[in-house]
């Protein structure tokens, strides 16, 4: 009786545990640019924070029109501002979609003081003023509980907006509201 209650418990694990692991499907940086990225720097891992930014672009909202925003902003990043790469470490298509930036690993340009220990998320748009689809936050809720699952970010990983830690709007009230939901999002930087 006994070990079959615990066979059943275990069931049970197992199953929240692969729930818990499911990554979102993530375009690859080689799916959207031909453009490599020049001197890159590795984060050490487990990394500590995650911050939230928007793009303060268009909007996107097919695979397509997404591809060239993300190819749009690594050219202003690396053309005119003289960056390495694209300065985020990965960004939320309103197609549903996440793009590869600079990716898990490779220290990213997009909130000063925090780039040596942190993944930089950005919305495509701009969420000061307008409301953030749902399926966008969603998507990059489980991307961070995916890093956190393979170890990748700190299991006790602290989410800020980029408000919060650099003299910026992003990532806009909007945004800024809806990931304060996260158990992950932290008050305290
Ligand atoms: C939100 O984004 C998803 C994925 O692109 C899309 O299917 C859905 O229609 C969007 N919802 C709204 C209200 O725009």
């Amino acid at each position: 009786m006994m070990s079959r209650i615990c066979f059943v418990l275990l069931l049970a694990l197992s199953a929240s545990f692969a729930t818990k692991t499911k990554c979102p499907n993530i375009i690859k940086r080689s799916q959207w640019s031909t453009v490599p990225p020049g001197e890159v720097n590795y984060l050490i891992v487990p990394i500590p924070y995650v911050i939230i930014h928007h793009t303060v672009t268009p909007e996107c909202s097919t695979r397509s029109s997404c591809t060239s925003r993300v190819d749009n902003i690594r050219s202003f990043h690396m053309d005119t501002n003289g960056w390495d790469d694209i300065g985020y470490s990965f960004l939320i298509g309103g197609d549903g979609n996440v793009y590869e930036g600079c990716g898990w690993t490779r220290e990213g340009a997009h909130t000063y003081g925090y780039n040596k220990k942190s993944v930089g998320i950005a919305f495509i748009g701009n969420f000061e003023r307008k409301e953030v689809n749902q399926t966008m936050v969603d998507i990059a809720h489980q991307l961070i509980k995916c890093g956190k699952s393979q170890g990748i970010l700190r299991n006790n990983v602290r989410v800020l907006g980029g408000r919060q830690v650099i003299s910026t709007a992003s990532p806009g009230s909007y945004l800024y509201t809806k990931i304060q939901d996260w158990s992950e999002w932290s008050s305290d930087p």
